[in-house]
């Protein structure tokens, strides 16, 4: 297998995105990937997406976006896998690199969520549908049992899920593609409206649009197009059972700890050996049990470390999402894993300004769908 890089990105800012079409949005965001790394071609494009079909009545994304982007007749595939298909589609274009399939790749990812009447029951979608879906269940009450039995186990406080839309909400301030950049306070996530309890609107990610892409190549060959190509040095990706009542422990995302394990041990890595994290903090609750199964921290101190300042972007032993992650930045579902490659991208080649974290050489992206059914795993090395 061939080492594959990262040599370009694009995307558009997230938001309510309403006078501008899924497919307008995919295209600037990969025009901008295109002109950064400085290709003058694509020989292949894998789009992450999630539901266009029901978001914005067109599926058949491949051909739709190869051709609005002039890029036909080239091979373009839709990757689907909940709100990890980002990250997926990323993983298939570095496959198809390493391989040797393919030389220039283009990684993409897009929703269009706020043109829908009815986004909480189209991301219901995926979940369990005969035991979960059926019975109401969304995934703010799915995350949101998954919080109370993380509080009754293991002491996690209000608060300290609270501490952790305050560090998203500061880093995304200073994210000018992020949907909301306002600070808040730990008692405007407690006094914001409840969505399913213990959660409260502050501590969800948002419904948002957007696009985000990357270009990947053979290592051997990144230095034609950039003098700061990132490798990318371990891709891995795991499964769990679709419903949350089938797994032993809920407050532990087997997927994710089964993922995270492959990509240490393919990077010949340790946690400790990671400078930054962007990890899938779709609810408070997800960002803590995430930092644990990703083994920055012991399972059940993930609420202390935050409230320890562990996870800051200045100060903090293990930056996590310094973009604003998906709480603040927004999450349109399949551009979401992209945007974080993207993050770690601008912190590893020296590019992310106000956010930058000092001597930031490996980074790690976690990526994951539903309720952790399905999770992505990559991480990247300055060079
Ligand atoms: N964070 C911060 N502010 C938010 C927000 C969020 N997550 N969601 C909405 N807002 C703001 C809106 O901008 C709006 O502000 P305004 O009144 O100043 O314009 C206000 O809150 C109400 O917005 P609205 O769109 O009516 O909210 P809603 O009640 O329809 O939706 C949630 C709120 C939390 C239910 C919705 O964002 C949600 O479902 N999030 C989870 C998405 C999800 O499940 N993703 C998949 C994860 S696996």
């Amino acid at each position: 297998m061939r080492d594959v890089a990262v040599i370009g990105v694009g995307m558009t800012k997230f938001g309510e995105l309403w006078g501008k079409s899924l497919r307008d949005i995919f295209v600037e965001a990969a025009l901008a990937a295109i002109a950064d790394a400085k290709v003058d071609h694509i020989d292949s494009m894998y789009v992450g997406n999630m539901s266009s079909g029901l978001f914005v009545e067109q599926e058949h994304l491949g051909a739709v976006l190869a051709d609005y982007l002039g890029m036909g007749p080239i091979p373009a595939t839709k990757v689907e896998s909940a709100c990890a298909s980002g990250g997926a589609a990323f993983r298939q274009a570095v496959l198809e690199v390493a391989s040797g399939a393919s030389d220039i790749v283009l990684a993409g990812g897009v929703e269009k969520m706020t043109d829908s009447f009815d986004a909480t029951a189209v991301l219901a979608t995926a979940a369990d549908q005969e035991y979960e879906a059926y019975y109401g269940v969304t995934f703010p009450a799915l995350y949101a049992m998954i919080a109370n039995a993380h509080m009754h186990r293991y002491g996690t406080t209000r608060e300290q899920l609270a501490m952790v839309a305050v560090k998203n909400h500061e880093n995304g301030s200073k994210n000018p593609n992020a949907q909301f950049r306002s600070l808040i306070t730990i008692d405007d996530v407690l006094n914001s409206a409840p969505v399913a309890d213990p959660l409260r609107l502050l501590d969800c990610s948002p419904v948002t649009d957007g696009a985000a892409a990357v270009i990947v190549c053979p290592m051997e060959i990144a230095r034609q197009y950039t003098n700061s190509p990132v490798k990318v040095i371990a891709s891995s990706q795991a499964s769990d059972t679709i419903a949350l009542h089938s797994r032993d422990d809920v407050t532990t995302l087997r997927a994710v700890a089964k993922a995270a394990e492959r990509a240490y041990s393919m990077a010949g890595l340790k946690p400790e050996n990671i400078d930054l994290a962007e990890v899938h903090d779709c609810f408070t609750i997800a960002e803590i049990v995430v930092t644990e199964d990703l083994g920055f921290f012991e399972k059940g101190s993930g609420g202390k470390a935050v409230e320890l300042g562990w996870t800051q972007r200045e100060g903090g032993k293990i930056p996590i999402n310094t973009s604003g992650g998906l709480k603040s930045k927004g999450h349109p579902v399949g551009a979401t894993g992209i945007a974080q490659i993207i993050e770690l991208y601008e912190q590893l080649t020296g590019r992310a300004g106000e956010r930058q974290v000092k001597d930031a050489h490996i980074g790690l992206a976690q990526n994951m769908g539903g309720s952790g059914a399905s999770c992505v795993i990559h991480i990247l090395q300055s060079v």
